[in-house]
C-alpha cells in the first residue's frame, strides 16, 4: 500500500509516516513526496529516508489549472494507493480530484467544521474554546470540507499561545493520521468479505 505525501513545511507529519513505514512489517510505504516549494525541512526528511521528492512550485502568474495538471502527473508517477496532504498549503483542483479525489486525505489542527482554514489553532484560542483538536478528513473540492474520517480532542490550557497549542495539537494529529493510514492500508489488504 503506497502513499504519496504532499508537503509545504517542516514535515513533522511526514516524519511520523516515514518512521512508521520504516518499521518491519509496516502495512504501508511512502513512495514519494511532492512539495509546492523548495528549501523546506520536509524535503530533507524525505531525502534522509531515501524517498523520491518532487518540487512543483506555483510560480507567480502561472496558470493554476496547468499547475494542478502538473501536480496530478507528478503524483500519478508514483502510482499511489493513497495521497496524504500533510501540511500542504495549496488547494488541489478539478484535474487532481478527478484522478485522486476518492483517495486523498488531509489533516487539520482543529475539530472541523470548527475553525477551518489557515489558522485553526489561532482561531480556537481567540474564540476561547476549552477543547480543540485534530481532524483527518477526505479531501473534496472545498476548503477543509470533506468527509471526516477521525478526530482527537486536545485541551486548551491557561497561558496557551498559538504555538504552544499548535504543537500540542500536532502530537495528537500525528498519531491520528498514522492510525487512519494504517486502517486504510489494512482494509485495502483485507477487503470486507
Ligand atoms: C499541521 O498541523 C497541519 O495540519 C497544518 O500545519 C501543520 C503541518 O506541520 N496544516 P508539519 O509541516 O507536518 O510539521
Amino acid at each position: 500500500f503506497g502513499l504519496v505525501v504532499l508537503v509545504s513545511g517542516t514535515g513533522t507529519l511526514l516524519q511520523t509516516l516515514l518512521d512508521a513505514a520504516a518499521e518491519p512489517g509496516s502495512v504501508f510505504a511512502v513512495r514519494g513526496v511532492v512539495a509546492d516549494r523548495d528549501g523546506i525541512a520536509a524535503l530533507d526528511r524525505a531525502a534522509a529516508a531515501g524517498v523520491p521528492t518532487v518540487v512543483h512550485p506555483l510560480t507567480k502568474g502561472s496558470d493554476r489549472a496547468a499547475w494542478d495538471a502538473g501536480l496530478t502527473e507528478a503524483v500519478a508517477r508514483c502510482d499511489p494507493d493513497l495521497v496524504v496532504s500533510a501540511g500542504f498549503m495549496k488547494l488541489v483542483g478539478a484535474t487532481f480530484l478527478a484522478r485522486f479525489g476518492g483517495r486523498t486525505i488531509n489533516t487539520h489542527p482543529a475539530l472541523l467544521p470548527s475553525f477551518p482554514g489557515m489558522h485553526g489553532p489561532r482561531d480556537a484560542l481567540a474564540h476561547g474554546v476549552k477543547i480543540t483538536g485534530a481532524t483527518v478528513f477526505q479531501v473534496d473540492e472545498g476548503v477543509d470540507s470533506g468527509r471526516i474520517l477521525a478526530q482527537a480532542a486536545v485541551p486548551v490550557l491557561d497561558g496557551d499561545t498559538e504555538d504552544l497549542l499548535h504543537e500540542r495539537i500536532k502530537v495528537a494529529e500525528r498519531q491520528l493520521l498514522l492510525d487512519v493510514v494504517r486502517d486504510l492500508a489494512t482494509r485495502a489488504a483485507h477487503p470486507a468479505h
